[in-house]
């Protein structure tokens, strides 16, 4: 199929700068105490607090870290953009945007409510309605050829093979009730294109594979770069599928919050439970923050003060 041509809109500053600004951004948010640890999947309430760590790679390869940016945690909704993405280049974008739907729900990620009012419909793949959708779009003959199908998709983007924290993956199974409910009231939509609970499982495991802020860079600055992973300059999905996915991201990727985030830091980004957030900068790289405190829509707070930090002062902002 044809390319579109890549749009760049530049490089990211020197590494000097780059350097300087993380260290910067991290000194002046890690003391703040603000949000909660979330503890609704029982796993997640042990974690550390104090853990920040940052990371940015750049397009062309080059990589910055600052903090617990080789802590591993479970990537939460952080995983929905790239499922969303490996199956719009699976199937294109008009057939995902017809199932999955675009735009935000306006209400928190585990709304039933936003599937009722829709109506009957997902709002969009960052949700959670919407994300255990696109996984039951995911092809392969049983359960565990689909799941392979993510935990090997999801790899590429991070360019090594990617685990399952199988406590947390327990953990959240165990407590899943929300969860399997909208994916009942979905099939009842017929809005759920394979087994209900089938598909919540390996949503559940996709969420729970472990990354680092290291990691989440990669995968970012693979969406910054037209869908090339930067550091093994795999080809992971095509070009047209990346641009839709940030466009999915700069709608919904912060929930009810993605038009306060777009105004304060002007970047698609996704957040998730755990603490960790990506930002992508288009054509430049990708940013990602981890650090477990969340405001009440479900967004890191030290991560949110970082990112925008880093959005003005180093010019990364689109508009
Ligand atoms: O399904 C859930 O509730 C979790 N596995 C993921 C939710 C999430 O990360 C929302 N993010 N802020």
């Amino acid at each position: 199929a044809a390319q579109t041509p890549r749009i760049s809109t530049g490089t990211l500053p020197e590494a000097d700068l780059v350097i300087r600004l993380l260290d910067e951004a991290h000194a002046r948010f890690a003391g703040v105490e603000d949000g909660a640890v979330a503890d609704y999947i029982p796993a997640l309430a042990s974690s550390d607090p104090a853990q920040f760590g940052l990371s940015i790679v750049g397009v062309h390869g080059a990589r910055h870290s600052v903090g617990d940016a080789g802590v591993a945690f479970t990537i939460q909704s952080i995983s929905k953009p790239f499922v969303f993405a490996l199956m719009a280049n699976e199937l294109g974008h008009e057939k995902v945007r017809e199932l999955l739907g675009v735009n935000n729900s306006g209400l928190p990620f585990d709304s039933v409510l936003a599937v009722e009012l829709n109506p009957g419909r997902t709002a969009n793949p960052m949700v959670n309605a919407g994300a255990i959708a696109t996984t039951s779009l995911v092809p392969g003959a049983d359960a565990a050829a689909k799941w392979e199908f993510v935990r090997a998709g999801l790899s590429r983007f991070a360019g090594r093979e990617l685990a399952v924290d199988e406590e947390v993956y327990a953990s959240e199974s165990h407590s899943n009730a929300r969860n399997e409910g909208i994916a009942r009231l979905l099939e009842g939509y017929g809005r759920i294109y394979s087994d209900p609970i089938e598909a919540t499982d390996i949503y559940t495991r996709q969420c729970s594979l472990l990354v680092t802020t290291e990691d989440l860079a990669v995968m970012s600055a693979t969406l910054a770069d037209g869908g090339v992973n930067p550091i093994t300059q795999e080809r992971v999905i095509d070009e047209d599928s990346c641009k839709r996915t940030l466009a999915v991201l700069a709608t919904a990727g912060l929930y009810e919050r993605s038009g306060e985030w777009l105004y304060e830091v002007g970047l698609p980004a996704k957040s998730g439970v755990s603490g960790g957030i990506i930002t992508v900068i288009p054509g430049k790289g990708g940013l990602a923050s981890f650090s477990p405190p969340l405001d009440d829509a479900g967004n890191s707070v030290r991560g949110t003060l970082a990112t925008a930090y880093l959005s003005t002062t180093l010019g990364l902002n689109v508009f």
